[in-house]
């Protein structure tokens, strides 16, 4: 899958699906304040696709459960690629910002997974993520794919807040739907 993944995105219709995400997921961006060198991490990193949203001279460590994931995106401009599941993080507070791009419909359960998002962000860090909408793209995929899991929006925020992560803005597209959360201050 992973040798598959890249030449795949360049075939229409999956270009210009990709495009359209890529885009929300920029505009999502540029509400943040997140300094170009800044220390991210990229959980569910894939091949490194999602690596080209944040700038290069940022310092990311991606993270992928998959070993040829994992292989191909050290080549992708990561600082280090760490093999492990996103759902038990071997990390201390060190991020400025948190990426989860086109992972969390693999993952049951996104409640704990957001505290250990918000356990690795400093305070004011950013976490980006998507999610799949309930859809009829959605169901074929579910239906001729892998597992697929479905989060409600709402339930997400309600996570997220549970986590001590604010909701900053929510965009929504036909194949995916995109989350902005800040770290709230302890004092906030
Ligand atoms: C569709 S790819 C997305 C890759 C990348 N974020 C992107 O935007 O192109 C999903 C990735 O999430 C990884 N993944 C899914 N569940 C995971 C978990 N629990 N822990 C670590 N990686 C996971 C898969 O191995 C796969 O590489």
């Amino acid at each position: 899958m992973a040798a598959i993944y890249s030449p795949m995105r360049r075939i229409w219709p999956l270009s210009a699906i990709v495009s359209a995400e890529g885009a929300q997921l920029r505009r999502l961006l540029e509400m943040t304040d997140v300094a170009p060198n800044s220390r991210c991490i990229d959980l569910g990193c894939g091949v490194g696709h999602s690596r080209e949203l944040v700038p290069a001279e940022a310092w990311v460590v991606g993270v992928d459960r998959s070993p040829r994931m994992a292989r191909h995106a050290a080549a992708a401009g990561y600082r280090a690629v760490v093999l492990a599941d996103i759902g038990q993080l071997p990390f201390a507070t060190n991020f400025d910002f948190a990426l989860c791009i086109g992972v969390l419909e693999y993952v049951a359960a996104v409640d704990l997974f957001f505290r250990q998002v918000a356990a690795v962000l400093h305070e004011n860090g950013y976490f980006l993520c998507t999610i799949s909408p309930n859809t009829k793209i959605t169901a074929l995929r579910r239906r001729f794919g892998p597992l697929l899991y479905l989060h409600r929006p709402e339930q997400m925020i309600q996570w997220g807040e549970d986590a001590g992560l604010r909701l900053v803005a929510q965009r929504y597209y036909l194949t995916q739907i995109s989350f902005l959360f800040s770290k709230q201050c302890a004092a906030d």
